[in-house]
């Protein structure tokens, strides 16, 4: 990997540190997450985009984030180190098609290399247990069991679904497997409330913490709901393109915010690794004075 180097870093917290030394100098600084809400997790997303916002190139085999980073390593080591950060980590149903059958949404699958520091910074720093819970979201239920999320013992997979999703699951055989809870969550208003989510993940389970991993549909949903906290998005030096005919979608997707109440953020800090950026910001919601039109 080549070196991270940090170019901008608003952390306001510098007196404490979190990170082990080893993850400190991968990183080029320490990290520090807010504390959660009262009602619900604190939530913090993160993905890759191409310069001109694209975050899939929605190609069967080339739809997933790698496509868009080229595989960076200093992609992947961030990635990881935010999987190894909170209590909880939630995908919608189609990154989840996307994504390979053997896929654990683990910091260590993603950059094996630095596997001991991350385990040594959740178990031993953050007093975590050794995995966070992964919590998919589908409205269907139309999820494929075989896949190592619902198979591998150690993993601790919560679908957050419909009543019609759970009959499906059920059908399908969800109910047996030992590490899958389901929870059917009221959708009458067409899908199931972000903040609902949330607030049974903070009262049924403890979560204090989210790692929110997208993709760009219910990534939008939890923007609408103000039920995000804070993004880190790594920008890619590359740009795909796109077409009216074939759809390629952006950090957002099927949600749209006018000018008045569209979400705004603060830059937390920049790094950089080669020629990719890696930004954090956090929301701090609709921009309160008027934009003007020039
Ligand atoms: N570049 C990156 O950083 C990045 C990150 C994440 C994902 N991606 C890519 O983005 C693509 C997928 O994104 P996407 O926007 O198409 O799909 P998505 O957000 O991953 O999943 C959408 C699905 O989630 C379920 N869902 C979403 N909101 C719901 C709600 N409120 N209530 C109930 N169910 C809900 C529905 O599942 P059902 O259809 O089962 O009802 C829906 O079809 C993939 O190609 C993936 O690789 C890229």
């Amino acid at each position: 990997m080549t070196p991270i180097r940090t170019l901008v870093d608003r952390d306001q917290d510098k007196l404490k540190s979190v990170l082990p030394p080893g993850l400190r100098d991968l990183y080029d600084g320490d990290l520090h997450f807010q504390t959660s809400p009262a009602e619900r997790p604190f939530v913090f997303a993160n993905f890759v985009s191409t310069l001109d916002g694209v975050v899939s190139y929605a190609i069967k085999g080339q739809a997933s984030g790698s496509a868009i980073s080229g595989s960076d390593p200093a992609d992947h080591f961030i990635m990881g180190l935010l999987r190894a950060s909170p209590d909880a980590i939630m995908v919608g149903a189609r990154t989840v098609h996307d994504t390979g059958p053997q896929s654990l949404w683990t910091a260590e699958s993603i950059y094996p290399d630095a596997k001991h520091l991350y385990a040594k910074y959740r178990v031993n720093v953050l007093n975590k247990s050794q995995r966070p819970l992964l919590v998919v979201v589908s409205g269907s239920g139309k999820l494929e069991l075989g896949r190592a999320i619902f198979r591998m013992p150690e993993a601790r997979t919560v679908v957050m679904t419909t009543a019609a999703g759970r009959d499906a699951l059920t059908t399908a055989g969800a109910a047996k497997l030992p590490s899958v809870q389901i929870h059917a969550l009221d959708s009458s208003s067409g899908a199931i409330d972000p903040l609902a989510m949330l607030q049974l993940l903070h009262a049924q389970y403890g979560i204090r913490s989210l790692l929110h991993e997208g993709g760009p549909s219910l990534f939008g949903e939890f923007m609408a709901a103000q039920a995000v906290d804070e993004l880190f998005l790594t920008l890619s030096p590359q740009i795909a393109g796109r077409t009216p005919d074939a759809m390629r979608p952006a950090l957002v997707q099927g949600t749209e915010f006018m000018p008045e109440s569209a979400p705004w953020f603060q830059l937390l800090s920049v790094k950089q690794s080669a020629d990719h950026l890696y930004l954090r910001y956090r929301h701090t919601g609709p921009l309160s004075k008027a934009v003007s039109a020039d």
